[in-house]
């Protein structure tokens, strides 16, 4: 496992924090795979997003993704959106995908809200998935990586994004999760991945390739009631997947981090988010 405080890149320890005046990109407010048909073949050169985990908030808005009583149909949206990005990706291009697992309900059919965290209140909560029994863990990162390997994704990557300062939970029956999955799927076969630029720092202080665990706190963004992408999470895959004046996409975008941390390493970026309101938070936080 990564030992030391955060994961930290040896070209680039600063990059995080240098946000530019105003990142060159585009925030388009609609249902992602209705935009993402309207751009041509091969625009972007690297896709980092998460989508909506499946049942565990609401954001509020029809259309919006995570909300299907069915895993399945959870699953087959995902990958339908997932195989647009995968046509308008350059041909050499990676997909950073970071998504999150959840229980099974054990029988309720709504949750609370939760005072910390408006979104987390549902006025439904779905069934049991069919095979799988009350207090379940759903393995729903798995089950999307094969669902999207069998659309023809290239699967290169398994990283476990570790928070030291997870949520306690008061579960006494099993660990406190303190963990998210970060997969890294390709195009092709052969693609960019600029591996010398996302070295780290190892035990004896020289440079070695990057591991698989990547020790990154959260970050919350107090204006957001969704999970946002703490800015360090994605700065490797911005550094190892996009090239200097390329553009990235995130068709998720919620808050806009990926367009920061893009602006940030000189790309530009486009986002594509449901809820305007989401979106004009972006742009405050992008400047503009
Ligand atoms: C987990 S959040 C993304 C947060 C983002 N990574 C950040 O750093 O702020 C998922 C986002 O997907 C949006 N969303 C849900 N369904 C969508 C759809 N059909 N089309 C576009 N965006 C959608 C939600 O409104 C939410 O903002």
């Amino acid at each position: 496992m990564s030992t030391g405080s955060q994961l930290s890149l040896l070209p680039h320890p600063e990059k995080t924090t240098e946000i530019p005046l105003k990142p060159e990109g585009q925030i388009i407010v609609g249902d992602t795979l209705e935009e993402l048909r309207k751009f041509p073949d091969e625009t972007f050169q690297c896709c980092v997003t998460s989508p909506p985990y499946w049942g565990l908030r609401d954001y509020g808005i029809p259309g919006q993704i995570g909300a299907e009583m069915k895993l399945e149909d959870y699953v087959t949206k995902l990958v339908q959106v997932f195989h647009e990005v995968k046509r308008t990706l350059k041909s050499d291009s990676t997909f950073w995908l970071n998504i999150g697992d959840g229980y099974t309900s054990g029988g309720r059919t709504w949750r609370d809200s939760d005072k910390k965290n408006k979104g987390r209140g549902m006025d439904y909560r779905a069934p049991t998935p069919d095979g799988l029994k009350p207090k379940d863990l759903i393995g729903v990162p798995w089950r999307v990586a094969f669902a999207l390997q069998a659309d023809g994704w290239y699967l290169r990557s398994e990283v476990i994004w570790y928070k030291p300062n997870a949520q306690p939970e008061s579960v006494k029956d099993r660990p406190t999760r303190a963990h998210e999955h970060v997969f890294l799927f390709s195009k092709n076969e052969q693609y960019f991945y600029d591996h010398e630029a996302v070295r780290e720092k190892g035990d004896n202080g020289s440079p070695r390739n990057l591991r698989s665990v990547w020790q990154v706190n959260t970050e919350p963004y107090a204006e957001a009631h969704f999970a946002t992408f703490p800015r360090a999470l994605i700065l490797p895959c911005l550094v190892a997947g996009s090239k200097q004046d390329s553009t990235v996409l995130d068709p998720f975008f919620g808050s806009g981090t990926v367009g920061l941390v893009s602006g940030a390493l000189g790309r530009r970026f486009v986002g594509i988010e449901l809820n305007p309101e989401y979106a004009q938070l972006a742009r405050k936080r992008l400047g503009w």
